[in-house]
């Protein structure tokens, strides 16, 4: 049998500066009640100057390895999700491999937007499984305040900063089923202008902020992530009844609520934090299941789903059972 991919620590960082709707309202014409009637976001944590997708990554990792109990010599491969890195290259994935001390093995970023964490889940799983590595850190880390138009109150209110990581290692697993049961990530390349970036370091004088047809990648999301679910659970032949958590991303409530219906997933099963942390792009998935780890609600044996949909369009499943 090969490989499994088992999911043994998972960690988090968070920007200390909290900004809450009313703060931001200050500057954006923009209300509390609009926010979080539209939205559920009631805050986000923004970066400092020194808080970039490096630093907030290494944070993560080192507290993943923490609780894995790993030490980075156990680190044999990084992948980072991020469309906000500190430098065009070398890779944020390669920067944190430093900062960590890891010494061996191979680092690269992924630009998957929002849907960033799942595919990076998705290679590295397959990495593991045809035993290529053996301890790879996936991490989504990102500093969406910095590619923020101000002057665009349909998008400036909706995104945070931070960063979240979980270390998987080969194994067979305590159970029969434990580790990492499928990965499904998809693309529509003709629906690119519905939510993207105006601009990158290639390009002149032009830094690049985020450009979103609200109404339109709301409509996509919904289908497309119930989809994915869908995907998830026929693949492994089992209904939504045995998802003990369903662990979404963080983009929108109204979002997350529709999908739970659609699905049948009741809301005590669906692990939320948008109200807290906003959209974080790669790191939404990560910070949520970190959040859900630590405060106990997820547990060692549990099957979580976790899914995204970012810019590109590209979205994307994964089934783990902890
Ligand atoms: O992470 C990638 C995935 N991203 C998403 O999934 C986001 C998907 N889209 C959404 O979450 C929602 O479409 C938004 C939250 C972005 C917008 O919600 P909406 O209910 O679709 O609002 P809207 O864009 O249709 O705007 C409704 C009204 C407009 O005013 P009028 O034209 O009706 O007078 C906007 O000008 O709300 C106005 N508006 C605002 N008002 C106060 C738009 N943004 C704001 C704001 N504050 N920040």
């Amino acid at each position: 049998m090969s490989a499994r991919s088992i999911l043994t620590g998972i960690g988090s960082y968070l920007p200390r500066r909290i900004v809450t709707n009313d703060e931001l309202s200050r500057t954006v014409d923009t209300s509390d009640e609009w926010i979080k009637e539209r939205t559920g976001i009631k805050q986000r944590h923004f970066a400092a100057p020194h808080e970039t997708a490096t630093f907030m990554g290494a944070e993560a990792a080192r507290a993943a390895l923490a609780d894995a109990g790993a030490t980075p010599s156990d680190v044999d491969g990084i992948i980072v999700a991020t469309s906000t890195p500190d430098q065009a290259f070398p890779a944020t994935a390669v920067r944190i491999q430093a900062a960590l001390g890891v010494t061996k093995g191979f680092g690269f970023d992924v630009a998957a937007a929002c849907a960033g964490f799942v595919y990076a889940l998705s290679i590295a799983d397959s990495m593991i499984k045809c035993g290529q590595a053996k301890g790879v850190l996936v991490i989504g880390s990102e500093v969406y305040s910095r590619i923020l138009n101000w002057a665009d109150r349909g998008t400036c209110v909706l995104f945070g900063d931070g960063a979240g990581a979980i270390f998987l290692r080969a194994g067979k697993g305590t159970g029969n089923d434990q580790g990492v049961l499928s990965t499904h990530i998809h693309a529509q390349g003709s629906l690119g202008d519905i939510l993207y970036v105006d601009g990158a370091v290639g390009q002149p004088d032009k830094p690049g902020h985020l450009v979103m047809q609200g109404r339109e990648v709301f409509r996509h999301a919904v289908v497309r992530l119930a989809e994915a679910v869908q995907e998830a659970l026929d693949a492994n032949d089992l209904t939504s009844a045995a998802i003990d958590w369903l662990v979404p991303h963080q983009a929108n409530r109204r979002i997350i609520d529709a999908m739970g219906r659609k699905l049948g997933i009741p809301a005590e099963r669906v692990v939320v934090t948008v109200e807290n942390h906003a959209n974080t792009s790669a790191a939404s998935v990560p910070l949520a299941l970190c959040e859900a780890w630590k405060d106990g609600r997820i547990k060692r044996g549990d099957l979580v789903l976790l899914d995204a949909l970012g810019g590109g369009l590209v979205w994307g499943s994964a089934l783990v059972r902890m």
